[in-house]
């Protein structure tokens, strides 16, 4: 029984994020989408609605199940029995800030290793801060999130992003 944990801020959820978890429901037994709770320094959704719209957003992936951590992600881990952490690779400019965290945390925790998977090359753009961005100046969002992740943007927003 292989568990891998993806962690991450998901404020909010984008379908880059979704791309990944379903890459990795395919390929492990069980995917944990950990919210980190002091993960983004002002974020728009509490931890609670993140993992309540990773929760919706994820329906149909039985093996996926989503949960808020707080403190070192190579304790979380090791408390949830992981056997990877998983990490997104958009582009090469990820790479510098994971490379750095990925051998971090193996020098925290040597059994902690880490796997990047490669989103769907058209979603190398997207990052949850855009989506926010746009949502916020009134703009579409809906190729970039889920309906449920939309219409809570609007309702968070006030404004047109649920059109
Ligand atoms: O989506 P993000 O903001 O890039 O996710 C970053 C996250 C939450 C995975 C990272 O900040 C993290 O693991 N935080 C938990 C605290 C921790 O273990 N810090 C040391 C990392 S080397």
């Amino acid at each position: 029984m292989k568990t891998v944990i993806y962690p991450g801020s998901f404020d909010p959820l984008t379908n880059g994020h979704l791309d990944v978890i379903q890459r990795a429901a395919r390929l492990f037994d069980k995917v944990v989408v950990a919210v980190a709770r002091n993960g983004g320094k002002q974020p728009l959704f509490s931890p609670v609605e993140r993992k309540t719209l990773i929760e919706h957003s994820t329906t149909e992936l039985t093996n996926v199940s989503s949960d808020i951590f707080e403190g070192l992600l190579v304790e979380y881990v090791e408390q949830q029995s992981g056997h990877a952490v998983i990490r997104g690779l958009r582009a090469l400019s990820d790479f510098e800030y994971e490379f750095q965290m990925a051998l971090m945390n193996r020098k925290l925790n040597e059994k902690v290793e880490t796997l990047f998977m490669m989103p769907r090359a058209s979603y190398s753009f997207l990052s949850s801060q855009l989506v926010k961005e746009i949502a916020t100046l009134g703009g579409d969002v809906s190729a970039f999130v889920t309906p449920e992740v939309r219409e809570a943007l609007a309702g968070k927003l006030g404004q047109a992003g649920a059109n």
